[in-house]
């Protein structure tokens, strides 16, 4: 499938591998890149370990890739020179608004796709100059907004005219379906990369993800931003919500450092939180990424078609 999304970005599907802290390593960005979807690096940590990174993707892959720059953070202009400095595609950008980056960025031929929470949002990122939007619903798994996909998309596409990735809420074929007709021309997942072979999570994260309805998600606001975080439930989360009841949120902040770590490493339910979206209710099989983005592409296709077949 061609959209303005694969043209832009030079890739064969219109899938992407959301920046994810902690969980997009170099493995997994460059699995999703072999596999033809775009894999996004995440930037969280120290600018030379940003560097050493995007030099493995480099060896692992020469397909298109990304960085992921959250711009909470403090080395934020540190980690804007390296991307520059290494050459790097494409950057996305979360958590706070790209408007003194872009200008550089794109001088140094950098396509920008800021991830946002509001059609406005993304109306303001294509008047500044970037070049795609994530509109990113309240059904994401890690930092979210509070309007949802399917709300939010339908105004994007009424409101911009770059190209539009949907994200949150997309685990399969039939999301990735919805998406597009809703008017989106790529879509951003998280949640179903986790679970990926080539992803460095715990056993245990994998398997709370796929055992997960839609339901099983619960929103907390994270210490570490002051932000709301949407994670699969765990012991660990339900304490946290009897705790934020009985004893109040200075009390129950107490809990939730580490939980990500834990997730990834031991995936340990009474100490770990295990960050992912609503779309978890979708994802209820491991793959490679490469099963991973054929199938979610055509189940899509045959998703439409069953459309075309009942509006004729
Ligand atoms: C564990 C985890 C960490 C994430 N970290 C980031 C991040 O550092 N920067 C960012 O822009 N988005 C982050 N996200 C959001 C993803 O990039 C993506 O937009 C989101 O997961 C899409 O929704 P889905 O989980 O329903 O697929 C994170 C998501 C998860 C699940």
């Amino acid at each position: 499938m061609k959209t303005r999304i694969t043209e832009l970005f030079g890739i064969e599907y219109p899938v992407i591998q959301g920046g994810m802290a902690a969980v997009s390593d170099a493995d997994l960005t460059a699995a999703v890149s072999n596999a033809g979807g775009l894999g996004i690096l995440n930037s969280v940590g120290s600018a030379e370990a940003l560097r050493e990174n995007i030099r493995r993707v480099r060896e692992l892959t020469d397909k298109p890739f990304g960085v992921n720059v959250m711009l909470l953070m403090k080395n934020v202009e540190e980690i804007s020179q390296v991307i520059i400095e290494e050459k790097v595609p494409v950057v996305s950008t979360g958590a706070g608004s790209p408007k003194n980056f872009i200008a550089a960025w794109k001088a140094a031929g950098i396509k920008v796709m800021p991830v946002v929470p509001s059609a406005k949002v993304a109306k303001k990122m294509e008047d500044l100059g970037a070049d795609a939007v994530v509109c990113s619903g309240m059904e994401a798994g890690g930092h979210i907004g509070e309007v949802s996909t399917l709300a939010m998309i339908p105004v994007a596409h009424r409101l911009c005219t770059i190209p539009i990735v949907a994200a949150g809420g997309i685990g399969d074929g039939r999301g990735v379906a919805g998406a597009f007709a809703m008017g989106a021309e790529g879509v951003q997942c998280g949640t179903a990369f986790i679970v990926a072979d080539e992803c460095n999570a715990s056993d245990g994260y994998k398997d709370a993800i796929v055992n997960a309805l839609e339901s099983d998600t619960r929103v907390y606001r994270n210490p570490g931003t002051g932000r709301n975080v949407r994670t699969v439930t765990s012991p660990l989360v339900e304490k946290y919500f009897e705790v934020l009841k009985e004893e109040g949120y200075d009390k129950a902040k107490l809990l939730m450092g580490g939980g990500l770590a834990h997730a990834m490493k031991d995936g340990d339910p009474e100490q770990s939180t295990f960050m992912a979206g609503q779309s978890a209710g979708a994802v209820v099989r491991r793959g490679t990424c490469r099963e991973i983005i054929e199938r979610m592409m055509q189940e899509a296709r045959e998703a439409a078609l069953e459309q075309v077949e009942k509006w004729r």
